[in-house]
């Protein structure tokens, strides 16, 4: 199968969240199963053509936003870790006004939503077409991801399904309901679609335009990133007021569960780490100096502490975090200035709390307040791949309080490296972490229903009770969190079916 990623980003290149591990993974495991897959992002400021080895491909791309026509080049490399025989191309498209002059994708602290948002992104979802043309490659599925490229399908269903795209189906993939792109509807004209379709498409949305509605309406098939929160979507609680179109798309719309890059994601191989672990190493293993689970999470937490200026002890459980600090991530309830529970677990328990963050200036203001006073609270307010793995690997536990969590991949990386995820039950933290059994010392975690601070405190202190108290319980939980499938493979093949059920449609 010709399957097209349109995303707005792709790691490495270009990641502001799981979007985009999830994306670059999803493709690379589709090309070794022998699909051809190419990916299209935009080139922002950040994609250095030298570092990553990008080729001028010489196109003049054009498209037509609004009355104008907009021109730009398209620049192109194979993703690393493609395959030799079967690589995944990445297009890069690079027009400066829109993406390579400024330094966010989406906006930054002045302008958190850059005014020409909706502009720039019908732009990208259009391109994609020209862009198809001119290589004279043609997709059988558009894979588009969230609202910045959901008006594709929407092309792809009013005007561009010629020239090509006459047998090409279009799927929708949602990594979260919270964005959906809604602005004013004077925007609406970039599209250069009537005003009949503003209304057949779905667009409308309180007098306002709605790209992720559109897609919703428009693409052959959907799905979000895992089956919990597929359900969850289609009620009032979660639906950020899409549950009614979910809901009439039902018959459409499935949960798959996001997947793991093995390769990336691995205590047995990862780079970052000091000392290579495995749940029992084999012979061979050993051999090659990976080293048994208990020895190299003491490794990985010596490190850890060292790193963050903690006292380095063995004994007293490490809390981690990676995340992006917004209010989706359950930050208002742990770090809230009047009532978060972050303040009360680190002063009443006896533990260390490691964070790794960026995101909303109030939180990370009171996150860098809260570590100026607490001894055992530590945070690095910035993005740092190798600090994540060595959180993921350093911590007795990884804390991931979430509102709601399409899928979170942040407790998968956790519980293949063998630290206990402490989660809330909703999305796909609920289909991946199944919660301590005191009885039977059961399970890979520990789940809190309610969202408050007293329930995050609660929990943090049920699990380091369980440490102090259960120890030989949470090392067996340890192993079997470690001895988890999350690979790729699985939700690649669900892929595949729905693609062909968009063929089919
Ligand atoms: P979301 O996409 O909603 O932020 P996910 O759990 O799906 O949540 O994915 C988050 C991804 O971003 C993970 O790969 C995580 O390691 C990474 N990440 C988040 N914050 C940081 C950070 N400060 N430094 C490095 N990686 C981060
Ligand atoms: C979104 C979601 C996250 C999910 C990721 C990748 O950013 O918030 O839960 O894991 O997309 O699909």
């Amino acid at each position: 199968m010709k399957i097209l990623m349109a995303a707005s980003e792709a790691a490495p290149f270009a990641k502001t969240g799981g979007l985009a591990d999830a994306v670059s993974a999803l493709s690379l495991t589709l090309a070794n199963m022998g699909h051809e897959v190419n990916i299209v992002i935009p080139r922002y400021f950040v994609v250095d053509k030298v570092r990553y080895g990008l080729k001028d491909l010489n196109l003049s791309l054009s498209s037509q936003v609004g009355t104008e026509t907009a021109k730009c080049a398209v620049w192109t490399v194979n993703m690393p870790g493609s395959s030799k025989k079967n690589p995944v191309k990445t297009y890069f498209i690079e027009h400066d006004e829109f993406f390579g002059c400024r330094e966010g994708f989406y906006g930054y602290d002045k302008e958190p939503d850059y005014f020409d948002n909706p502009r720039r992104f019908t732009f990208f979802s259009r391109i994609i077409f020209d862009l198809c043309r001119k290589l004279n490659w043609f997709p059988d599925i558009l894979h588009v991801h969230d609202w910045q490229t959901a008006l594709a399908s929407v092309f792809l269903k009013y005007g561009e399904r010629r020239g090509g795209f006459e047998k090409t189906s279009s799927v929708l993939t949602i990594h979260n309901l919270g964005y959906q792109g809604i602005y004013h509807k004077d925007n609406f004209p970039n599209t250069a679609l009537g005003w009949d379709v503003f209304y057949q498409a779905g667009f409308e949305d309180w007098n306002m335009m709605n790209f992720l509605k559109a897609g919703i309406h428009c693409a052959d098939k959907l799905n979000t990133v895992s089956p919990r929160y597929a359900e969850e979507t289609k009620t009032q609680a979660f639906g950020f007021r899409l549950d009614s179109s979910l809901r009439y798309r039902a018959e459409d719309y499935i949960g798959i569960l996001n997947g793991i890059d093995g390769k990336i994601w691995n205590p047995k191989l990862d780079p970052f780490i000091p000392l290579k672990y495995t749940v029992k190493p084999s012979k061979l293993e050993r051999e090659k100096s990976i080293v048994g689970v208990a020895v190299g999470k003491a490794a990985a937490k010596a490190a850890l502490q060292r790193q963050y200026g903690l006292p380095e002890n063995p004994d007293v459980p490490v809390i981690g975090m990676v995340t992006r600090l917004a209010e989706q991530k359950g930050m208002g309830e742990l770090f809230g200035p009047s009532y978060g529970s972050a303040w009360s677990i680190c002063r009443d328990m006896e533990l260390q709390v490691v964070i790794l963050g960026k995101g909303d200036s109030w939180c990370e203001h009171e996150v860098t307040s809260l570590a100026s006073r607490l001894s055992n609270f530590k945070a690095r307010i910035l993005n740092s791949e190798t600090d994540s793995h060595l959180i993921e690997a350093g911590s007795d536990f990884f804390l991931m309080p979430s509102r709601y969590e399409p899928c979170g991949l942040n407790q998968m990386y956790s519980l293949i490296y063998g630290t206990l995820p402490i989660v809330r039950n909703t999305g796909g933290l609920a289909d991946t972490v199944e919660n301590f059994n005191q009885d039977t010392g059961e399970g890979t975690g520990f789940i809190f229903d309610q969202l408050n601070p007293r329930s995050i405190y609660d929990t943090v202190g049920w699990a380091n009770w369980a440490y102090y108290n259960c120890r030989s319980q949470v090392e067996a939980m340890r192993v079997r969190a470690m001895k988890k499938d999350f690979s790729w493979e699985k939700s690649a093949e669900k892929y595949v079916e729905m693609y062909k059920a968009a063929l089919r449609k």
